[in-house]
């Protein structure tokens, strides 16, 4: 691209976020689920062993809600086509029919997909996960992860639809080799992912959060970040609000003195993305953690992992871990005010997979399969209730 193309996509990308800046200005509250007949509950499998893990999860969420479903409140809708073959036959991250048919859910149940990567033969299509939470404007991406023995608590607010990600397959480069992608952060933006953190800290009598950037370096856009979070905070006078720089808190992170001290964590996007990773290691790996995108008219709960093409090859997909799908139904179910089921569901998920351990997953035959770890989920249910 020459020096003059260069600028046009610029003009270009800089328009689009401003375009995004000013609907996000128009936007209106969140669905007041209550306050709806029915509740549409999407199921997509995704890749690799997401149909295993996404159809365990499913059948769990029908035994929960059994009654509701009975009596017409609930809806289930599977939505098939959101395959890496599909999306590589239309060259579009998420197929218009596919589309279609997520705007016509209210929460989404979804499996991992298979991302393109440079080099590996498929056209560079964005990821499905990336274009999902643009299009459904799913901005918070809330991941907990809980180390009970050690008295760690953390929910991290990843910021989903901004900074590196917002742009990230229109970076450009010139024709003399110099490369540009693009970090994008806006008032709006940050305002509406540190206000639904904060609101969280204060209705889970959190005391105190963190906001992480890397402010002295990347000074706008992270700078903006972090002072718009900060001013956010001072409307919550009773909780603590520190700021870390990403690199010593992922330091901190396995400090085992002070780690525990870190309740809700509020980030731009890429570094929730990577620090979500290594939280989730400790807690037991990335199997074992969900994953909520909400938005103010959607949301869709997934893994926090990737389709592990390598399981399915060697074909052990059905020894897969549901674990990261389950934990993504209970944000599911709390989200849609099902607290009671949720509630359920996460002491059951905790007995299977933490106290009582009747059955191990280890993602081959040395260990339970999915299904079968699904049985023992559901019998645990029974079992306490
Ligand atoms: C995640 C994943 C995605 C992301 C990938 C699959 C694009 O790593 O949900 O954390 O980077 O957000
Ligand atoms: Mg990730």
């Amino acid at each position: 691209m020459d020096f003059n193309a260069a600028v046009e996509q610029f003009k270009k990308v800089l328009e689009s976020q401003q375009k995004r800046a000013a609907a996000m200005r128009e936007q209106g509250d969140f669905v007041d689920y209550a306050a709806l007949p029915k509740i549409v509950v999407g199921i997509c499998g995704g890749d690799g062993i997401g149909p295993v893990i996404t159809h365990e999860a499913e059948r769990v969420l029908r035994f929960l809600l059994k009654d509701e479903v009975a009596a017409g409140r609930i809806e289930f809708r599977e939505i098939d086509g959101l395959t890496i073959e599909n999306r590589v036959a239309c060259g579009k991250a998420i197929p218009d029919d596919v589309m279609e048919q997520l705007k016509g859910c209210h929460v989404i149940l979804k499996g991992p997909t298979t991302t393109p990567r440079a080099g590996d033969g498929m056209p560079n299509i964005e990821s499905a996960n990336v274009a999902m939470r643009k299009a459904l404007d799913l901005f918070a991406n809330v991941r907990p992860v809980k180390i009970p023995e050690e008295g760690i608590d953390w929910t991290f607010f990843r910021e989903n639809t901004e900074g590196g990600y917002a742009l990230g397959s229109q970076g450009l480069e010139t024709d003399d080799g110099v490369a540009f992608d693009f970090t994008v952060t806006t008032t709006e933006g940050t305002q509406r992912i540190a206000e639904l953190a904060y609101d969280y800290a204060r209705k889970n009598g959190k005391n105190r959060v963190s906001i992480i950037t890397k402010a002295n370096v990347i000074k706008t856009t992270d700078g903006k970040f972090l002072r718009l979070c900060q001013e956010v905070g001072k409307k919550y006078p009773e909780i603590t609000t520190d700021d870390w720089y990403i690199d010593i808190l992922t330091a901190k992170l396995i400090d085992k003195q002070r780690r525990k001290d870190f309740q809700v964590l509020i980030l731009p996007n890429l570094y929730g993305d990577i620090v979500t990773d290594e939280a989730a290691e400790m807690q037991g790996g990335v199997g074992t953690a969900g994953s909520a995108n909400i938005g103010k008219r959607y949301a869709m709960f997934e893994a926090i992992h990737g389709s592990a093409p390598r399981m399915v090859a060697e074909g052990r997909a059905k020894y897969a871990d549901p674990c990261s799908m389950l934990r993504a139904t209970v944000m599911l179910l709390s989200h849609i005010g099902y607290q009671k089921q949720a509630d359920e569901l996460e002491r059951a998920l905790d007995v299977c997979m933490f106290s009582e351990k009747k059955l191990t997953i280890t993602g081959r035959d040395t260990g339970c399969t999915c299904e079968e770890f699904g049985d023992y989920v559901m019998e645990t249910v029974r079992a306490m209730a």
